[in-house]
């Protein structure tokens, strides 16, 4: 099934609840906008294009629960739902994207306020049909840059969980194993939420991929001693000279990479690119709750002594000095990233 999807019965927004993998598999409905944002918040969903599309959904959701007679009334409501669905996370340029292209189709011209609302949700059905055809093109893509045999180290999660299916950096490793490579895989375990070690596990699980996790500051270790050939990771924001956000760690893992001659590879598609912000110091980065990194246990107690603080930014910033390529669905973008980057989206314009 896919991570979001519309419940037509219920009108309501339906997540995997990310929260309970790998022990439990279930879903969780949202029936209003409120509600639908707190779980963006809390991580109930989470990955970039998979809270695009979320929250696009959230608009349609916001239509159907408005009271609106007008449609000046609906396009007010709808503005207030964007308002309330963009402050759940800030990195992830997805979220703004998604809810951009919703606040643009709600301004096109409508006879009624209904009309309005089942645009909406058909705009939302869209996106997510899109996100799953644009993760495809983009794994198939990715996987050229794989070799048969590579050992490949991954942080966070990248996979369908990150997305609407399929995914960005997981997605790659998924089409290069299912077109016959052999790819192991080296999972960041990604303190404090550990995507790695419960979800993109998981998901290697299921799909077959022969995999081991690592702590994150074992990275360094895999890399100097040549055994692993490849870095992948997603993106959250990419700047206009290709500096990437991305989940807290990938940073270091980027420096030891570089430091050793490894390729580096961020997979991302076109919507996480921000072209209007000139590097990566622009992009703002989330800081989390402090409990995220003191509930460690260890031995049934608190891994930290009572009273400790803790600093939890979600996201490092690397630079675009470190990345081998950037990888989207329109091509693998190679540095000069200042010129290359802009360059994916005028040659999609012209073939317009
Ligand atoms: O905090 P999360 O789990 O939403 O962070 C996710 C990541 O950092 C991913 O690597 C990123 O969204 C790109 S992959 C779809």
């Amino acid at each position: 099934m896919r991570t979001v999807e519309w419940d037509p019965i219920h009108q309501a927004v339906q997540l995997i609840d990310q929260r309970q993998l790998p022990g439990n598999f279930t879903t969780v409905s949202f029936r209003d906008v409120p509600a639908l944002a707190e779980a963006i918040r809390a991580m109930v969903v989470r990955g970039a294009p998979a809270i695009g599309v979320t929250a696009a959904f959230g608009m349609a959701l916001g239509a159907y629960n408005s009271n609106a007679a007008s449609v000046e009334g609906l396009r007010a409501d709808l503005k207030a739902s964007a308002g309330l669905l963009g402050a759940a996370r800030p990195t992830a340029v997805n979220l703004a994207w998604a809810l951009e292209r919703m606040l643009a189709a709600a301004a096109m011209p409508v006879s009624s306020p209904d009309e309005l609302r089942e645009r909406m949700l058909r705009m939302a059905q869209q996106m997510a049909d899109e996100d799953v055809e644009t993760n495809r093109r983009m794994a198939l893509i990715g996987a050229e840059l794989i070799a048969d045999g590579d050992t490949i180290i991954h942080h966070c999660n990248t996979g369908a969980l990150a997305a609407v299916d399929w995914g960005t950096a997981l997605g790659c490793i998924r089409m290069a194993h299912e077109q016959g490579k052999r790819v192991h895989v080296l999972v960041d375990e990604t303190r404090p939420r550990l995507q790695g070690a419960r979800l993109t596990a998981w998901e290697l699980g299921r799909w077959g991929i022969p995999y081991e996790i690592i702590t994150d500051n074992a990275a360094g270790y895999f890399l100097r001693s040549g055994q692993a050939q490849k870095v992948m990771f997603g993106a959250d924001r990419v700047a206009a000279n290709g500096d990437v956000a991305n989940k807290i760690g990938t940073y270091m893992l980027a420096l030891a990479a570089h430091a050793n001659g490894v390729p580096v590879f961020a997979v991302m598609p076109a919507s996480s690119i921000d072209l209007s912000l000139a590097n990566g110091n622009c992009i703002p980065i989330e800081e989390r709750d402090e409990a995220e990194v003191l509930d460690l246990q260890v031995n049934g107690q608190p891994a930290a002594p009572a009273g400790a603080r803790a600093r939890n930014p979600a996201f490092d910033i690397t630079p675009h000095e470190l990345l081998t390529a950037l990888v989207t669905e329109r091509g693998v973008v190679y540095p000069p990233f200042e010129t290359n980057l802009p360059g994916i989206f005028q040659a999609t314009k012209s073939r317009e």
